[in-house]
C-alpha cells in the first residue's frame, strides 16, 4: 500500500513542519516524527524535502528511518498484528506461529498486506507471559495460541 504524496503537498509540509525546527540543531528525530504522524510513514520523498532542507544526506536520514521502528517508509494497514517473541513466547513456539502467520498474510515481517488490512510488526514481551505464545492484533491479546488458531484470529479482524 503506498501514499502518494503530492507535490503541493511536499511543498505545504516544507512550507509549514520544516522551517518550524530552522533553529533546532538536530532536528532529524522531530522531524521524522512529523512526517509519521501526518502521513502514517516517512516515504522517500519526504526524506529527499527533509534532506534538502536541512542538508542531511539520504543515507543518514534513511538509517534513522530504517534503525527506529517506530518509523515506517509505507502506512501501517489498518490492523497491526505481532507475534510475541519475547523469551517466554519464543520458547513455546513464537517463532514457528510467526512462520505461519506470515504465511497466511503473505507477507514478511514490518510488511503490509496489499488490502491494506493487516501490518506484520516486531513485537517483543507485551506482559502476557503465562498466556505464551501470544499473539497481539492492534491492542487485543490472543493467548495460548497454537498454529491452527491462525486463520480464525486474522479472519475476526478481516473486515
Ligand atoms: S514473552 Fe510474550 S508476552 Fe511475555
Amino acid at each position: 500500500m503506498k501514499e502518494h504524496i503530492s507535490k503541493q503537498d511536499l511543498h505545504l509540509f516544507e512550507e509549514n513542519i520544516l522551517t518550524k525546527y530552522r533553529k533546532n540543531d538536530s532536528p532529524l528525530m522531530q522531524v521524522l516524527q512529523e512526517s509519521q504522524n501526518l502521513y502514517g510513514c516517512v516515504p522517500i520523498e519526504v526524506q529527499e524535502v527533509i534532506g534538502k532542507h536541512f542538508r542531511i544526506s539520504p543515507a543518514k536520514i534513511n538509517g534513522v528511518v530504517s534503525f527506529y521502528s517506530m518509523f515506517t517508509l509505507e502506512p501501517n494497514g489498518k490492523n497491526t498484528v505481532g507475534v510475541c517473541l519475547g523469551t517466554a513466547c519464543y520458547v513455546k513456539g513464537g517463532e514457528r506461529l510467526l512462520d505461519r502467520v506470515s504465511e497466511r498474510l503473505e507477507i514478511n515481517l514490518g510488511e503490509t498486506t496489499k488490502d491494506g488490512m493487516f501490518t506484520l510488526a516486531p513485537t517483543r514481551c507485551v506482559g502476557a507471559c503465562s498466556s505464551a505464545p501470544v499473539i497481539m492484533v492492534n491492542d487485543n491479546i490472543h493467548g495460548k495460541v497454537t498454529s491452527d488458531d491462525i486463520p480464525n484470529i486474522i479472519e475476526q479482524y478481516n473486515k
